[in-house]
């Protein structure tokens, strides 16, 4: 059984996608041991706690300084003792520190198709903002494992949207949210679960 620990800031749906296919069998041999938020007042924390899920609030507003709020976070994150950390909207630079501690063993979901729109700067719907500005006509999502880097670690999977005549930055956020994240992130858990993803040379390598 993987045991995985879920990093949330906001409203938390690509948590409820991981809940929704743990309970529906598309993610199998996992289980959610802790969800952890930056931030108090996140919704994500309530669909956590409707599932019976441990979630607690590590706040760097609770903290005079970052080294603090990192040692504090890297606890909360070591105590329950997971085998996969999962960044589902985690809007926090990870401490090196934990990236050493957790080698492939990290990974992302991006609102985007890496390396377009991606980096330091690019975070939820400001990577759509940047899609459209340019005038990309196909966008997506992807999730990587965490290297010390911003959004340059292996890619594990990724999905291509098609972004449409009249698309607004929220319009296109959802249909990537939908088309794209909700199966993906669900997706690569099952296949990490199931020991059919490798790291080699810096790419992943899936076998299904
Ligand atoms: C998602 O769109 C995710 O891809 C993005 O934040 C949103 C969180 O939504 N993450 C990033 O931009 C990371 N660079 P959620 O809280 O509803 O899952």
């Amino acid at each position: 059984m993987l045991k995985i620990l879920v990093c949330v800031s906001g409203g938390g749906t690509n948590l409820q996608a991981i809940i929704d296919g743990i309970a529906q069998g598309t993610i199998t041999n996992t289980e959610v041991v802790r969800v952890i938020s930056n931030n108090k007042n996140a919704y994500a924390l309530e669909r956590a706690k409707n599932a019976g899920i441990d979630a607690v609030c590590v706040s760097p507003k609770d903290y005079t300084d970052r080294e603090q709020f990192n040692e504090a976070f890297l606890q909360a994150v070591t105590g329950a003792e997971p085998d996969l950390i999962v960044l589902a909207g985690f809007l926090v630079v990870i401490p090196e520190k934990m990236i050493k501690a957790y080698p492939n063993q990290i990974i992302n979901i991006h609102p985007s198709l890496i390396p377009s729109f991606c980096g330091t700067g690019y975070y939820g719907l400001k990577v759509h903002e940047g899609a459209l500005e340019r005038g990309v006509k196909v966008t997506g999502a992807t999730v990587h494992f965490v290297d010390e880097g911003t959004d340059t670690g292996p890619i594990i999977l990724q999905k291509a949207v098609a972004v449409e005549e009249g698309d607004t930055p929220e319009i296109l956020q959802k249909r990537v949210m939908e088309q794209a994240e909700w199966q993906i992130m669900p997706r690569a858990i099952d296949l990490i679960a199931n020991g059919k993803v490798s790291v080699r040379n810096g790419k992943v390598w899936l076998s299904e």
